[in-house]
């Protein structure tokens, strides 16, 4: 079968989030199917300098202001999955984040650089490679949206399906947001300007684009499908969703073993495994010292690795750290993203200096490091999709502690009596989203640390659980499959 994900991220290139170690981890886990999967991309510099082989395929005159479009052809390093890159001049070429300048702020002409890679990805399907055309195309979140509304605009006009098509919320909050005063430079068919299109409150939106004209809508998580048909979480959407729910489903993602493995991890101090866990140790002593942190193993050491953005729920940890720290827990902090709060954690930071230790900016290397050294994850999101820092935690002997919420439900299992008692726990779940829900969780966290042998118990449950994308990759595939036999 033939796949084109339509992104804007690929790990290991080029990464802000999750997305990104979805759309390699996913299209790698296709391959090994036996599908020809393959990716389209703006052509970022991480993308035109880091992917392999590449060739020029097609050169095409102007399109969306750019007077030169070439798109490129070569593969993700150290893997099977084929990239299409599309180089536009002025467009892409840009150092830093793709989506916005050095102050933060989104890029003016992102709808242009956005709306030409969803016309690109469309040109694929109709067969602008001649030597290659996909049968599915699928997008990930607003950036992709586009797109679908390319896909559906020829179908109009030949009456035929230039192929199947589904997009992925990985995100219901990023929406792709513009003024409908540049609906006339997407190209795009005047009627598609309507509530049965993009037209969201007046505006346009990317993301609407993919809700509404994809065959199939998958979002990370059953409990994030549920969420975001009602209420707060349909972000404006959920009418739309809930109509849509036949053609919704949740599908967990999963976790990329050849990277993220504490038994095969070259970056980490000591390799160890749910069946010889001495290692641990090592990485959580080591990193305390070469941290200043106080040595010590009576306690637990809480890790973070996240943006730092408001979904995060980071206020939570901001107004328990007095307590975490009286109760003699140690804090690992990674992240970067909104200023008050990476000003918040290093102000906290120089007053715990042996308990906190923060640095903001954005390692790959150190998530690991540090994730693999501690005993516990905090992910106390407001709202989550999926969330991969919790399964990256279990994975590495680090419990989470989680609110209830979306994929984050989904994937721990609160360590209550019943559940200790049957053997399936594997972290720490808190309801509310308040400071007292969270500090409950963190007791709890506190109190079966000091249950040694019950911890290793839940530690080796945590660790042995699957989260591959074996079982993900599958349900993609039979939904494919659907779409594929459905005429
Ligand atoms: P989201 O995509 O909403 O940010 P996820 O939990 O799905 O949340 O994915 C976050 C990904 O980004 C994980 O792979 C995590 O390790 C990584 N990450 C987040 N912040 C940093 C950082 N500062 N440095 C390195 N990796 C980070
Ligand atoms: C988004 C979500 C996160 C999810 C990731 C990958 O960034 O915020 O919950 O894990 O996408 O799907």
């Amino acid at each position: 079968m033939k796949i084109l994900h339509v992104c804007s991220e690929l790990y290991p290139l080029l990464k802000t989030g999750g997305l990104a170690d979805v759309t390699a981890a996913l299209s790698n886990a296709l391959v090994n199917l036996k599908c020809d999967a393959r990716v389209i991309v703006p052509g970022f510099p991480a993308f035109m300098n880091g992917v392999t082989n590449k060739k020029l395929i097609q050169v095409m005159p102007e399109e969306f202001g750019v007077s030169i479009i070439n798109l490129y052809y070569g593969t993700l390093p150290n893997s099977k999955v084929g990239v299409y890159i599309i180089d536009a001049k002025g467009l892409y070429d840009r150092s830093g984040n793709p989506y916005q300048d050095n102050q933060g702020i989104a890029y003016a002409d992102n709808y242009r650089r956005f709306a030409l890679l969803g016309y690109i990805a469309a040109k694929l399907a109709e067969g602008l490679d001649n030597e290659w055309k996909p049968q599915i195309v699928h997008g990930h979140d607003w950036h992709a949206g586009l797109t679908f509304a390319y896909l559906k605009a020829h179908e109009i006009q030949t009456g035929k399906k230039a192929a199947r098509s589904v997009f992925t919320i990985h995100n219901l909050a990023y929406q792709g947001t513009f003024p409908k005063s540049i609906f006339d430079e997407l190209n795009l068919p005047i009627s598609f300007f309507d509530i049965n299109g993009l037209e969201f409150y007046g505006n346009i939106s990317f993301l609407k684009s993919g809700l509404f004209f994809a065959d199939k809508l998958t979002t990370v998580s059953p409990t994030y499908a549920i969420e975001i048909q009602h209420g707060e979480q349909g972000c404006g959407f959920d009418g739309l969703l809930s109509k849509r729910k036949h053609d919704l489903v949740g599908i967990l993602n999963g976790i990329d073993k050849d990277v993220w493995n504490p038994a095969t991890d070259i970056v980490i101090d000591k390799k160890f495994s749910h069946r010889s866990m001495s290692g641990k140790l090592t990485c959580k002593t080591s990193l305390q010292k070469q941290l200043g942190l106080t040595v010590q193993n009576d306690v637990p050491l809480f890790v973070v690795v996240s943006r730092l953005a408001e979904q995060k729920g980071l206020n939570l940890i901001l107004d328990e750290m007095p307590n975490l720290i009286k109760l003699g827990g140690q804090l690992v902090l990674l992240g970067s993203g909104d200023p008050k709060l990476e000003e918040a954690f290093r102000s906290l930071s120089k007053t715990y200096p042996k308990s906190i230790s923060v640095k903001i900016g954005y390692d790959e290397e150190y998530a690991h490091q540090i994730i693999a050294s501690s005993d516990v994850i905090l992910v106390p999101s407001r709202y989550e999709p999926c969330g991969l820092t919790q399964l990256y935690g279990m994975t590495y002997g680090t419990l989470p502690v989680v609110h209830n919420v979306g994929g984050l439900a989904d994937t721990v299992v609160d360590c209550s009596l019943e559940n200790l008692d049957t053997g399936k726990a594997s972290g720490f779940v808190f309801d509310q989203f308040s400071t007292t829900a969270f500090n409950a969780a963190l007791r709890r966290a506190f109190a079966l640390y000091k249950r040694r042998a019950e911890w290793k118990r839940v530690q080796k449950y945590a660790m042995g659980q699957d989260f591959s994308w074996d079982n993900p990759a599958l349900q993609y595939f039979s939904l494919y499959k659907q779409l594929f036999t459905a005429g």
